[in-house]
């Protein structure tokens, strides 16, 4: 047996947490550190000396004064957990069951929009990343690679697809009919994006990815898109004026972000028409639930509302044929001044939880979260930002640790509650305080 060898430690092996321990500090006494922070606040201070300015500030910031991002913060630390002694915790069983596929941790990569900011591999290094760990990663929307690619590099992955529901029915058709086709197992219609949050670390770098052509891949590989580009794109609007050096780096990085050769994209002027029509096309602020009923039609896949935050509209959801809710302010990006997701969990939970797939968003950080959030009634829940900065440190194995770190410490702080099942972690094993 050698000193630091795997032997060394097989009694604190069985579970995921203790492994990953294991790993840590056997990687150590090889001289070896983790290549992400494993918590929070250092994986984000990271984070932002890597990636650029406007990077991160489209990856960290938050609608307004951003009272909603420490809202989401604030919530999770008036739940504290009631540690329960002598539960047998010797094996712990974390995975939980979603549209009728289990899977061994209550963690999914939350939708994020333009992953390429973070890392030349963005969603493809997630997407991986997410198969590796057997945890589901939701395709965005507003992702920088198609989701056929990602779906190819995840082998089996369970992946579903996010879904912003556009002012063309063809287009969201042909984006449902893809994410079918491509092996998604849900569809995530994303709502309170319908505008576009105010968001002054952005406003003030005067920085929209979309406008470079970044983040808009659904749409220029999805083939009615083009189509309507070219049968229907008003002109453009050119404008006036002197042309600046920066004015030509943006058509640059829109012609290299556009598929195709660049002088082609160049002669054509297609990705600058692109960026115009998506634009255009992206939201539809008029959507009400007399909408549904055509998302519905459009697929048997289980369809989940993302961003729904009133007991009222968890309860319509439900009766429009839903079959899951994320509870999520969007990370605190949307409404200023919004609720936490956390505080309205336990309420919609009641109310629809019978009937409607709960899960959460915004704000989770660590396995204490996760558990608080099951604990209120989430069946799982998502993760944004954190799996974001593992990406832009290390690329698709940050993605890897990030999940396994959040999955381990998750294990460890259900086996130390006393929780050895995810049916153990109840209200009960929580209290308010303050
Ligand atoms: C997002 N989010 C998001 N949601 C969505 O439905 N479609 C999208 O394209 C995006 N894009 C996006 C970009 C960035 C940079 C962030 C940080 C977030 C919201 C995301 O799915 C999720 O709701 C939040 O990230 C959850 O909050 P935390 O975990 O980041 O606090």
């Amino acid at each position: 047996m050698t000193p630091f060898g795997r032997e060394a430690f097989t009694r604190l092996t069985e579970s995921s947490g203790s492994k990953r321990q294991q790993e840590i500090y056997l990687g150590g006494a090889r001289g070896r550190k983790p290549a992400v922070p494993t918590a929070f606040p250092g994986l984000e201070a990271r984070a932002r000396k890597k990636m650029s300015r406007r990077a991160f500030a489209y990856v960290a910031g938050g609608a307004g004064l951003e009272s909603t991002i420490d809202a989401n913060r604030d919530a999770f630390e008036r739940w504290r957990i009631v540690p329960r002694v002598f539960h047998d915790v010797s094996e712990r069983d974390t995975s939980v069951e979603l549209f009728g596929r289990r899977f061994s941790t209550p963690f999914l990569l939350a939708p994020v929009g333009v992953l390429a900011l973070a890392h030349a591999d963005g969603d493809l290094a997630a997407a991986r990343g997410a198969a590796a760990e057997g945890v589901p990663f939701i395709f965005s929307n507003q992702a920088s690679v198609p989701m056929e690619a990602c779906a190819a590099a995840m082998g089996g992955g369970a992946r579903w697809f996010q879904l912003y529901w556009s002012t063309s029915d063809e287009v969201v058709r042909s984006f449902v009919r893809r994410a079918e086709d491509c092996g998604c197992e849900a569809i995530v219609a994303t709502l309170d994006t319908t505008l576009f949050g105010w968001r002054p670390r952005d406003l003030d770098l005067a920085f929209l990815p979309f406008m470079y052509g970044a983040g808009i891949a659904q749409y220029t590989s999805d083939p009615v898109f083009m189509h309507l580009l070219e049968t229907t794109a008003a002109p453009v609007a050119v404008p006036r004026g002197r042309v600046t050096p920066a004015m030509l780096r943006t058509f640059v990085r829109q012609a290299r972000a556009h598929p195709g050769t660049f002088w082609s994209n160049v002669r054509s002027g297609r990705p600058l028409r692109a960026v115009s029509q998506f634009v255009r096309t992206y939201s539809r602020p008029s959507l009400t639930w007399k909408d549904v009923a055509f998302l519905r039609g459009l697929t048997d896949l289980p369809i989940l509302l993302k961003g729904v935050l009133h007991i009222d509209d968890a309860r319509t959801a439900a009766e429009h044929g839903i079959d899951g809710i994320v509870v999520s302010n969007h990370g605190g990006r949307q409404v200023d001044g919004a609720i936490a997701s956390l505080d309205v969990l336990p309420e919609i939970d009641d109310a629809v939880g019978a009937r409607l797939t709960v899960l959460l968003d915004s704000g989770v950080r660590g396995g204490a979260d996760a558990f608080k959030a099951l604990a209120l009634g989430a069946r799982a829940v998502l993760v944004g930002r954190p799996y974001v900065y593992g990406l832009a440190l290390a690329g698709e194995t940050g993605v890897r640790e990030v999940i396994r770190n959040l999955l381990a410490d998750f294990d460890l702080t259900m086996g130390l509650a006393g929780c050895p099942s995810i049916a153990d972690i109840t209200p009960q094993a929580l209290r308010r305080s303050g």
